[in-house]
């Protein structure tokens, strides 16, 4: 039944004020559309303008990773501490709970094993529409600039970002890293600057402790920084503490989480580093507290 009362009674138009039209809060990222910018919003904390990623996509060529060996034992307890989750299809289908809330991104390259002898001959390894029936927040690419197979990784993240346009999906560029290859700045500017301008709404890269800064000022899009092999728990989360303060917006870290002697209290110390610029010799007592 219609309800004409209240249609006749408008009460206030709110005619001094006008509409609030709050810009989007990521870098480079205003002009997606909203359904983008929404998942973007639950990667991203919208008060911090970060994230913290925990990556444990390893398995997806180096198959039961230290730490990952049980992933419903190690990593869904600490899952509700992390802002999304790097994944592939597989564990997400096999071992995450379809309740639990956390944003996903889910790995969509692959190909290749640790035992090949070129790394980067990754192929697309998941379609869009598998990230869809996934309820995926974003999908992610590796890209090998400078490696053999440098031009068919572009074209596997061109692909995908065409793809995942249409659908309002971000893509996060992930710069691979050759085995013989310099991680420098200049490398990391090369690289991520060109998976930005191809199209990646995110990129993923390393941390270097030269000229960081200019990484992350030269790339238009947010940057993540990926952990790296595990180190000792204070110069981890040194790490990040430079990282953010010096231009990224979060980190997308595994090892250094998950092969922490105590993965619980680590993420922790990342998130204060992350999202309250806590001092990494703080966070470092916030972990020997939790743990
Ligand atoms: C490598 O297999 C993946 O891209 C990881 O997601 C990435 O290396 C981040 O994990 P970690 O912090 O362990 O380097």
């Amino acid at each position: 039944m219609p309800d004409m009362d209240s249609v006749k009674q408008s009460k206030d138009y709110y005619l001094d004020i006008p509409q609030n039209m709050a810009a989007f809060f990521l870098k480079g990222s205003g002009s997606l559309g909203w359904g983008m910018e929404n998942r973007l919003a639950r990667i991203f904390n919208p008060t911090s303008g970060r994230t913290v990623m925990l990556a444990i996509d390893h398995g997806y060529f180096q198959g039961p990773t230290t730490g990952l060996e049980r992933i419903d034992q190690t990593i869904l307890p600490i899952v509700k501490y992390a802002d999304s989750l790097m994944l592939t299809r597989g564990i997400l289908r096999s071992l995450i709970p379809s309740y639990q809330n956390t944003p996903t991104v889910l790995r969509a390259t692959g190909g290749i094993s640790m035992m090949s002898a070129e790394l980067s001959n990754e192929q697309l390894a998941m379609d869009i529409e598998e990230a869809i029936r996934l309820n995926a927040s974003a999908v992610a690419i590796q890209v090998y600039i400078g490696a053999k197979y440098e031009s068919q990784t572009i074209i596997n993240m061109t692909r995908m970002v065409d793809q995942a346009m249409r659908y309002g999906i971000p893509v996060l560029g992930v710069t691979a890293v050759g085995k013989d290859m310099a991680r420098d700045a200049r490398y990391f500017r090369l690289a991520t600057r060109i998976l930005a301008e191809l199209g990646a709404q995110i990129v993923k890269t390393y941390y270097v402790d030269e000229e960081f800064d200019t990484v992350c000022s030269a790339c238009p899009v947010p940057i993540v920084m990926a952990g790296g092999k595990k180190l000792p728990e204070l110069d981890a989360l040194t790490m990040a503490y430079k990282a953010v303060q010096e231009g990224a917006c979060g980190v997308d870290m595994g090892r250094n989480i998950f092969q922490s002697e105590k993965p619980a209290a680590m993420i922790q110390a990342v998130r204060s580093v992350v999202h309250n610029n806590e001092k990494p010799e703080n966070a470092l007592d916030l972990y020997r507290d939790l743990k």
